[in-house]
């Protein structure tokens, strides 16, 4: 950083993984998007920090993630470090792995580099990801609030991995499938395939239940939105005792899904999808 400069403000954006949680710790791909909610991080002087966020705390939203990608940006910068993202993105990923025990690495290389993001963790040395240019004909998404979850996103992957421990083969096979879904959520993204984004959300949305990482009261509200002829699934970890977070919910009539919302006293809300990713927001 300029030595003259006081004050240094960075700020990361929070994420949704349209296809792909859970499969994705395992080496299957996911597709990510960041979006339009940041967290940023202040340091005064050069040391007292202020946070500032409106990412909502432990609800699939990726919070900690941007924490996490944020802290790594503004210490690089103060260290007088080059503005370098593959840095930043690998001090953010061992911040997570502190807290997380075994992250993806999707949520803090989503929080890096912004866009839409195709990732796959290889192995642990080797991580890859490419840019995504979704087509303008990309269904209109919209999300809704199941509530917070009781469980935390280290629990919620520590019990899917007791899982995949105990019946390796059975969870594996969800994991191709939901591989297979994300492959098809590609070609809807990219516009190269016309698939029915109801069906892969159904179907997605079912693979996870299976996993059992849906709350019955998430399921629930699910199951009105697919009678009323759309389709919705939980984003990120989800939440098996209480609410499961946000979900992502599609329906070709949008003024139906605000409707139920209403009727139901949920939430419900748009985000703009493709933000940018981890930014210097001011020096002084
Ligand atoms: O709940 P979140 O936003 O932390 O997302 C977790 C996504 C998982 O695929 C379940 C775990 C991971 O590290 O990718």
């Amino acid at each position: 950083m300029n030595k003259k400069a006081k004050n240094l403000k960075v700020s990361a954006p929070g994420k949704i993984i349209l296809s792909g949680e859970y499969a994705v710790v395992y080496g299957h791909p996911a597709l990510l998007t960041a979006v339009s909610r940041r967290l940023s991080i202040t340091s005064e002087g050069g040391k007292k920090r202020l946070i500032d966020s409106n990412i909502p705390i432990g609800c699939g939203r990726g919070s900690s993630a941007a924490y996490a990608v944020a802290i790594s940006a503004l210490k690089l910068k103060l260290g007088g470090g080059q503005w370098d993202l593959e840095k930043i993105n690998k001090e953010a990923y061992k911040i997570e792995k502190r807290r997380h025990g075994n992250p993806s690495g999707g949520d803090n290389t989503i929080s890096t580099y912004g866009g839409f993001l195709w990732y796959r963790k290889e192995a642990e040395s080797l991580k890859i990801f490419s840019k995504i240019s979704p087509s303008k004909n990309f269904p209109k998404i919209f999300f809704i609030d199941t509530g917070k979850p009781d469980e935390s996103t280290k629990e919620m992957v520590s019990m899917v991995g007791k899982y995949y421990k105990n019946h390796r083969k059975k969870i594996e096979r969800i994991f191709v499938n939901i591989e297979g879904i994300t492959r098809a959520f590609l070609k809807l993204l990219t516009g190269e395939e016309n698939a029915s984004s109801v069906e892969l959300l159904k179907e997605n949305e079912k693979l996870l239940e299976k996993l059992d990482v849906v709350s019955l009261f998430t399921q629930f509200i699910i199951r009105k939105i697919e009678k009323m002829g759309g389709a919705a699934k939980i984003l990120g970890a989800g939440g098996k005792k209480l609410g499961s977070g946000i979900i992502l919910c599609y329906h070709s009539n949008p003024d139906k899904l605000l409707k139920f919302a209403e009727k139901e006293n949920l939430d419900m809300f748009n985000l703009k999808l493709g933000e940018k990713g981890v930014r210097v927001d001011g020096t002084s």
